[in-house]
C-alpha cells in the first residue's frame, strides 16, 4: 500500500506512525511538506521558551527512520504537485496541512501598519520562512493582543520576557535583535467574554505571573460575579479563575513591565495616526447573554473605551487554506470531511481514498498530544476502507521524484533535513541555544548544494 501524507506536523507524523506500525500490511509512506523543514507548528509555532514541548520531535524522528518512510520536503501541494497527480501515484492520500490562514476581526482599521495577526508575529519570532521579513515594529510602548487563548498568552509572554532569557532558546536571531531593542512595556490581553469562558490552560496562565520583570494586572471588577462551581480535581475554568483572583489580589509592584488581562471587551475600531500606524484601539464593553445550549455569547453594551496602544495583534484563531482540488468547507473553514473521510462539501458524498487529520480536519483546537489518538482513528477508517486497494498497480515510487525534478523542484529528503539541522545546532551553540534557525528557503537549498 502506498500512502501520501501532505504536511509534516504532529497530525501527519502520528498518522504515519499508525500506518507504519501496521502488522497486517506493508505500507510505504511519502510525507510531503511545502517547507524543506519538517514538524509544522512544533518548529514554527510552539514558543521558543517552551523547549521541552519541542522534544516531541524525537518521536517523529523514530517514525522518519523507518525504512518505508520518505520525506519530500520543499514540495507544495497545489503548486509543485496536483491532487490528480497524487491520485495516480498513491493508493490513499492524507491531508495534514494544518490551519495556515487567519481569522479576521472584521472591524474598521484592521490591517493598517502595526495591526498584524499574531500568527505573523509568532512566525517571525520562530524563524518561519514565510514571515522572516514581516514588519514587526517594537518601538511602541503598549500592545494589545486580542483573544483569550494560549496563542495570545504566547505572544504576550514573548513580548515581555527579558531577551537575555530568550537568547538561550531557538528564537530567531532577527527577532532576538529586535526584542533586545524593544520599547514595549505594557501588554493588554483582551477577552470578548468573561474569565469563565477563557480558553487559556492554567499552567500557561500561571506562568504569566512568574515573569521577573512583569506585573500581571487584573481589574477585580471584571472578575466580580464570576462563580464557577467547584469540581473534583478542579476544572480548567476553576483553576484559571483562582489564578486570575490571585493576580487581582497582588499589591501593585514596582516592576518595569505590566501585563493587563481584560475581559468583556471587544475591539470595535483600530485608530490610525497621521502616518497610518496604529494609535489606539476602540473597545466596546460586553455583557454575557446565555444561550439555549448553555454557552454564553458576548453582546455589546454600547459603552466605549479607547485604549492607548501602538500595536494590535489579533490572536483569534486560524482556518485551513484552500488548496486546488481539495474539497473545502466554507463555513467551518476546514477540509470538508465526515470524521476524517474527505467529502464533497455540497453532496457530502465521500471522496474515495482521501482523508484528513489534525487542524485541517477539526479547526484550530487541541494540543499536540491530542493528534496521536485522533490521527490513529482516521487511519482506522483507512484500513477499513482500503482492503484490496494495493492490487491497483502504481507507477514506480521514484517516478514522482523524477516528475518533481523535471519541474525544477528541489526535493529535500529527511537526511538533507538532518544536515540542515546540524548546521542550525552548530550555529546555536555560539549563543548557548539549542539551534539558530535558518530562516530562508533559498539559503537552506544553497547549503544542501542544490539551489
Ligand atoms: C502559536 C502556537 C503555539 C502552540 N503551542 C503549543 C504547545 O506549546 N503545546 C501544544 O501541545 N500545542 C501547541 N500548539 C498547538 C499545536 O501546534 C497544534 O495542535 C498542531 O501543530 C496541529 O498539527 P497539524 O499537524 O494539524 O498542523 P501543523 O503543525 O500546522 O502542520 C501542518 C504542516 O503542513 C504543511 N503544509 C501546509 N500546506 C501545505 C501544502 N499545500 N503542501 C505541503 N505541505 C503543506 C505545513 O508546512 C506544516 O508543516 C500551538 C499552536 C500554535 C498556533
Ligand atoms: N502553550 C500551549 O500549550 C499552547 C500555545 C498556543 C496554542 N495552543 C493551542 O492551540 C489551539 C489554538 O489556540 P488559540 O489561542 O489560537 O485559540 P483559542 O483557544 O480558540 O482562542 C481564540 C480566542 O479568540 C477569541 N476570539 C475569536 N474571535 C474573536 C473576535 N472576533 N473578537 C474577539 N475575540 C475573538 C475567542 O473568544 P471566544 O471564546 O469568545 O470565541 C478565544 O478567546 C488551542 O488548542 C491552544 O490550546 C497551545
Amino acid at each position: 500500500m502506498r500512502v501520501a501524507i501532505i504536511g509534516s506536523g504532529p497530525a501527519g507524523f502520528y498518522a504515519a506512525e499508525a500506518l507504519l506500525k501496521r502488522t497486517d500490511a506493508i505500507v510505504h509512506v511519502d510525507m510531503y511538506d511545502r517547507l524543506p523543514t519538517p514538524f509544522g507548528l512544533v518548529r514554527g509555532g510552539v514558543a521558543p521558551d517552551h523547549q521541552n514541548i519541542k522534544a516531541v520531535t524525537r518521536v517523529y524522528e523514530k517514525t522518519a527512520a523507518r525504512p518505508t518512510f520518505r520525506f519530500l520536503g520543499n514540495v507544495c501541494l497545489g503548486r509543485d504537485v496536483s491532487v490528480e497527480e497524487l491520485r495516480q501515484h498513491y493508493h490513499q492520500i492524507i491531508y495534514a496541512v494544518g490551519n495556515e490562514a487567519d481569522r479576521r476581526l472584521g472591524i474598521p482599521g484592521e490591517g493598517i501598519a502595526r495591526c498584524t495577526p499574531a500568527s505573523v508575529f509568532i512566525g517571525w519570532y520562530n524563524g518561519h520562512p514565510d514571515y522572516r521579513h514581516a514588519k514587526i515594529d517594537l518601538s511602541v510602548l503598549r500592545v494589545a493582543v486580542v483573544g483569550n487563548g494560549n496563542v495570545a498568552i504566547d505572544a504576550a509572554r514573548i513580548l515581555l520576557r527579558p531577551p537575555a532569557e530568550l537568547e538561550k532558546t531557538d528564537l530567531a536571531e532577527h527577532a532576538l535583535e529586535a526584542l533586545r531593542n524593544s520599547r514595549v512595556r505594557e501588554v493588554f490581553i483582551l477577552g470578548r467574554r468573561g474569565p469563565e469562558q477563557a480558553s487559556f490552560t492554567p499552567p500557561e496562565l500561571k506562568e504569566l505571573g512568574e515573569m521577573e520583570e512583569v506585573d500581571p494586572v487584573v481589574l477585580s471588577g471584571e472578575l466580580a460575579g464570576c462563580t464557577i462551581p467547584e469540581s473534583e480535581g478542579g476544572s480548567q475554568q476553576e483553576k484559571n479563575l483562582k489564578i486570575l483572583q490571585s493576580f487581582a489580589a497582588r499589591p501593585p509592584a514596582a516592576k518595569s513591565k505590566k501585563l493587563h488581562l481584560r475581559f468583556l471587551v471587544s475591539p470595535a475600531e483600530v485608530i490610525a495616526d497621521a502616518d497610518g500606524n496604529v494609535a489606539g484601539l476602540v473597545l466596546e464593553k460586553n455583557r454575557l447573554e446565555p444561550q439555549p445550549d448553555g454557552t454564553a455569547q458576548a453582546r455589546g453594551t454600547g459603552e466605549i473605551e479607547v485604549l492607548d496602544i501602538g500595536m494590535v495583534l489579533p490572536a483569534i484563531g486560524f482556518a485551513a487554506k484552500r488548496i486546488a482540488g481539495v474539497p473545502y468547507d466554507e463555513k467551518a473553514r476546514i477540509i470538508a470531511n465526515e470524521d476524517g473521510r474527505v467529502v464533497d462539501p455540497a453532496s457530502r458524498a465521500v471522496v474515495p481514498n482521501e482523508y484528513v487529520v489534525g487542524w485541517a480536519r477539526t479547526g484550530p483546537q487541541g494540543l499536540i498530544g491530542s493528534h496521536k489518538p485522533a490521527s490513529a482513528h482516521v487511519v482506522g477508517h483507512m484500513i477499513a476502507d482500503g482492503a484490496g486497494l494495493e492490487a491497483r498497480a502504481l507507477p514506480e515510487p521514484d517516478t514522482i521524484l523524477s516528475l518533481l525534478r523535471q519541474r525544477g523542484v528541489q526535493v529535500v529528503s529527511f537526511d538533507d533535513w538532518k544536515r540542515l539541522e546540524e548546521v542550525e545546532v552548530a550555529r546555536g551553540a555560539r549563543r548557548g541555544a539549542p539551534r539558530d534557525k535558518i530562516t530562508d528557503v533559498a539559503a537552506m537549498l544553497d547549503l544542501l548544494g542544490q539551489h
